[in-house]
């Protein structure tokens, strides 16, 4: 059937015709806040590249989360800055990690209202920024699944409800798994970073998390943006280890790679939108170039539309307000 028969307009006339025909939604529910944790008590130290964000030491850091959890945002993904770090991130390995003492924090005070995911790197915990133990210049893949897998069971072990292991070593999905089935952890979900691309939209984040490379950069572990096949393969991978939901980043300039996965696997799929995409709204709203609240909703919806299930985003708090009205 086509024009004059077939108008496509006809179902777009008024909102409530537009609703009914929509889609694609999006629910508070769906949407995970990241959060940096800093030592110390009555620390707000805002990140300058993302306005709104900022390292909380724990004791303000429950305060966002009882925010978060009144606007209707139920989870968060912790980041966490040492007070020191080491060659391999063993700091991150024991039981007064900083995000170790968050995690207690917050399941002292929120219990099972508030979900924690714990995301598990070395970059932030290491001299060097790298993700994991350096041999000849360059990450040592097999000894860095030793820390990794530390690192995983010390988060479970503090009260972490989801296991995000970050660092695109391969195997870990796999190591993780089985420390933490080893622990009496079986039943901790892992949430793995499975398609994570070198992608310069990082770049505010190592800021905030002070985890830039001292040398080099991370294309020894991290994706090339050209890639679409590889991504397959690494979610494949992921899968037969054992991960629980896998997650694309950054997500707007890999829509793609979201639809894929989701025509291609039937598993939950979550998108980062990064501190880059972040940023760059929040910068040009600043300018008064674009609509930001308009911008934000628009980004949302692609990434569900792309197939996510859940989002990711430093915009979590925003959306929320907005999806109350
Ligand atoms: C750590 C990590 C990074 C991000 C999340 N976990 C940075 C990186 O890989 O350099 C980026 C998040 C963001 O940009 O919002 N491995």
């Amino acid at each position: 059937m086509s024009f004059p028969i077939t108008r496509l307009r006809r179902l777009r006339k008024n909102p409530i015709l537009r609703n009914m025909v929509s889609e694609t939604s999006l629910r508070a529910e769906d949407l995970i806040m990241p959060l940096f944790v800093c030592p110390g008590t009555q620390i707000n130290k805002p990140i300058s590249s993302m306005p709104g964000n900022s390292q909380l030491s724990v004791d303000l850091l429950l305060e966002e989360c009882a925010q978060l959890l009144e606007v209707g945002i139920k989870s968060v993904l912790l980041f966490g800055i040492p007070e020191s770090k080491d060659e391999h991130g063993h700091v991150a390995c024991g039981h007064n990690g900083i995000v170790q003492q968050a995690i207690r924090a917050i399941k002292e005070r929120f219990g099972d209202t508030l979900l924690t995911v714990a995301d598990v790197c070395n970059c932030e915990y290491t001299t060097h920024g790298h993700c994991g133990t350096i041999v000849d210049g360059d990450v040592d893949n097999d000894l860095t699944l030793v820390t990794l897998a530390n690192q995983a069971l010390s988060l479970a072990h503090s009260g972490a409800d989801i296991i995000a292991p970050s660092d695109m070593m391969d195997g870990r999905v796999q190591k993780i798994r089985e420390i933490l089935d080893l622990n009496g952890f079986g039943q901790t979900p892992i949430m793995a970073y499975s398609a994570k691309y070198a992608s310069g939209f990082y770049g505010p984040f190592r800021e905030a998390a002070e985890s830039t490379p001292q040398f080099g950069d991370r294309r020894s572990y991290q994706m090339n943006p050209a890639n679409s096949d590889e991504a397959m393969r690494e979610i494949a991978l992921d899968i037969e280890e054992g991960a629980d939901i896998v997650m694309i980043k950054p997500a707007l300039s890999y829509l793609d790679i979201i639809r894929r996965t989701k025509d291609s696997f039937n598993i939950p799929i979550a998108a980062y939108s990064v501190s880059g995409e972040f940023s760059m709204v929040k910068a040009a709203a600043a300018n008064g170039w674009i609509d930001e609240e308009r911008i934000m909703m628009e980004m949302m919806i692609s990434m569900k539309r792309a197939g996510a299930d859940i989002i990711i985003t430093y915009f979590a708090k925003q959306v929320a307000k907005v999806l109350n009205r």
